[in-house]
């Protein structure tokens, strides 16, 4: 079809659901999207009969959202329309949190937006919080209804009450949408077990195992030691239904452009609640191809981007996160690739960053962070990286072998040491982690644990030694600084500002026991996060670290991700060394990785711009040089600015 023809399409089907001509908005937006819409669908649905008929419920889905739409959260589309550089701004840091565990409920959360305030952060990431069963719920990533919020955390109201109440104070909502699985008890499961053929084709549902047996020959597993095999066996249906994660979340079946318009809806109503950033959870799986691992399939980039387009018309003012724990070559082109560079995520989590800052922490030196993130591709202009140590999740060493072979480094020893180092196995670790998922077949495993557990505060606090919890509060903040300036919008999990290490108690209940993610999910008791008021405390010392890192970010417009970055060689392997610079402003990010004085030559400031005296603004003082050495002490942060 040429341009003409999609003008044609396009007025019969304006005319088909009866758009009024005078609804300039949603027509123009429409119009500059109508053509990659169309391509899009036709692309993973054009192989049907009834395509044009789902493509019309497309387009009429598209248009009942927009009418929808809150008028306040229209006007909000509108400015981010004209600034959609918003999202890059050096003022944006998230924080993601359980409601439950942090608050109660969404009621007692909104008295909470001072203690945000006072710490900085404004893009609030609210853990699933939808309907789900009171066991197997994977932490809520298992929804039984996208319509209700599970009821001992509110009501929709109060997402849409704390919404408005965050835009008061210039924050955002970030919200989760589940879009690769359903919970088996949700209506679509369950009408599917009770035989209708309607909802069975909204998911994988097979009579035999001879399909799912030539899935199995390709198919990882997620979660090989609680949820072994890709398909569960349903008794009430006396069929196998395709349960990638845990068995009762049941895979939801793209092919069927009826789940994908289904979701759709789900992502225009969370949307009109207010949410400003949605995150879609697990979208690499979201296409299965036998003989393949099914993830990062072209056909789920296709998804991510019809997502996107249809958003662009109906919401514009929400950006989208992809959730793509996957190699780190993937990772990027979920923000689109080649011509439809930007039309994909406007956010993905910056998955090889986390390991590489915890790489740095273990190995003390900069080689392997340098190398892997040489080969990483650019970002778009308007789309921006997630940058975290941690997150609900646990830790997995997602390199790419090739660049640590480059460096004549081992993989699966390196990948070994790893863990034996952070779970505390290593001879003289400081950090306290657990191993999830280890699996025997493949030797895989990956890390749980706080972040405070994990740089060495728990120990540190359990031997009382001093100068071991002067360290880990160092290294703590070291990580922190790092991801705060490193580009990208940070993330702190809650409790990670007043050093919550982790919580073991979680181990002996039932239904997290066999899950040691939850060990990294504290409950926060507020009198101990009382204890930042008190000098002296490590709440109050890793608080005010926290803070004047926020402050400072904020303040430091090469740390927006429009600023570019460019790594320095100081000559020392214990150093790493970045430059911001955003028109003639720079800032130099120097850390020690090490536990052992490292030390660079002054005349590096000169050479990178920084002449005359050169202040650390994280410290708030100058930095003097003995003779020609600066010297830096272990676990060391600087954020040089020219005086
Ligand atoms: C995502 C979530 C994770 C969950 C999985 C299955 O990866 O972050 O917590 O277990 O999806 O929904």
């Amino acid at each position: 079809m040429d341009a003409k023809d999609d003008q044609r399409l396009l007025a019969s089907l304006l005319d088909t659901i009866h758009v009024k001509r005078g609804n300039a908005e949603f027509c123009s937006r429409l119009g500059v999207r109508f053509s990659a819409l169309q391509k899009l669908f036709f692309l993973l649905y054009g192989q049907r009969n009834d395509t044009l008929y789902w493509y019309t419920e497309l387009i009429r889905l598209l248009h009942k959202s927009y009418l929808q739409r809150p008028t306040e959260l229209r006007n909000i589309d509108r400015r981010r329309e004209r600034h959609p550089e918003w999202l890059l701004s050096e003022h944006l840091v998230s924080y993601m949190l359980y409601v439950d565990r942090f608050a109660g409920d969404l009621v007692k959360l909104q008295s909470k937006i001072p203690y945000f305030k006072e710490l900085g952060v404004n893009l609030i990431h609210l853990m699933p919080l939808l309907r789900c069963p009171q066991r197997d719920n994977d932490g809520g990533y298992a929804v039984s209804n996208y319509r209700e919020v599970e009821p001992r955390l509110g009501t929709m109201q109060d997402i849409r009450s704390l919404a408005s109440m965050l835009r008061r104070e210039k924050m955002f909502l970030q919200l989760d949408l589940v879009v690769n699985h359903t919970s088996d008890q949700h209506e679509w499961a369950r009408r599917a077990r009770e035989g209708e053929k309607e909802y069975q084709d909204m998911y994988f549902i097979y009579d035999d195992r001879t399909i799912p047996e030539c899935f199995e020959e390709s198919l990882p597993e997620v979660f090989p030691l609680t949820a072994p095999g890709n398909f569960t066996y349903v008794p009430q249906m006396g069929k196998w239904a395709m349960t990638v994660f845990h068995n009762y979340q049941w895979d939801l079946n793209y092919t069927n452009p009826r789940v994908f318009l289904e979701m759709l809806k789900n992502l225009f109503f969370l949307a009109n609640q207010g949410a400003d950033v949605l995150r879609l959870d697990a979208v690499p799986y979201l296409w299965k191809r036998l003989g393949t691992h099914s993830q990062n399939q072209q056909e789920a980039h296709w998804i991510c981007q019809l997502f996107h387009a249809c958003t662009r018309v109906v919401c514009p003012g929400v950006s989208l996160v992809a959730e793509a724990v996957v190699e780190p070559k993937e990772v990027v082109r979920y923000f689109g690739e080649g011509e439809n560079k930007g039309a994909e995520c406007d956010m993905t989590y910056h998955v090889l960053l986390m390991v590489l800052l915890w790489d740095a922490l273990a190995t003390g030196e900069n080689a392997v962070f340098l190398r892997c993130l040489q080969s990483l591709p650019d970002v778009p202009s308007h789309a921006t990286w997630l940058t975290y140590l941690r997150c609900h999740d646990d830790i997995g060493l997602g390199y790419d072998d090739e660049d640590l072979r480059s460096l004549g480094i081992d993989p699966s020893l390196h990948r070994r040491y790893m863990v034996d180092f952070y779970s505390g196995r290593y001879p003289g670790s400081f950090a306290s982690g657990k191993i999830f998922m280890e699996n025997p077949r493949t030797g895989d495993a990956r890390i749980s644990g706080t972040a405070a557990s994990l740089t060495g505060l728990e120990k540190a606090l359990t031997t009382g030694v001093t100068e071991d919890v002067d360290r880990a509060i160092q290294r703590l903040l070291l990580l922190y600084g790092l991801a705060m300036s490193f580009g990208g919008v940070p993330i702190i999990y809650a409790g990670d500002e007043v050093g919550y290490c982790n919580d073991y108690a979680s181990l002996d209940e039932e239904a997290e026991k066999a899950d040691n993610r939850w060990i990294h999910r504290p409950r926060i008791r507020w009198d101990t996060v009382e204890r930042r008021k008190v000098a002296g405390t490590v709440e109050e010392r890793i608080f005010r670290g926290m803070r004047r890192m926020i402050r400072v970010r904020k303040e430091t417009g090469e740390f927006s991700f429009r600023a570019r970055r460019r790594f320095i060689d100081t000559g020392d392997s214990r150093i790493l060394c970045f430059l911001r610079s955003l028109e003639r402003r720079h800032t130099m990010v120097l850390a020690n990785l090490s536990d052992t004085f490292g030390k660079v030559d002054p005349l590096l400031f000169h050479w990178t711009g920084l002449t005359g005296k050169v202040v650390d603004r994280l410290g708030g003082r100058e930095l003097l040089p003995v003779g020609n050495t600066l010297i830096i002490p272990p676990y060391a942060l600087y954020w040089i600015t020219r005086s």
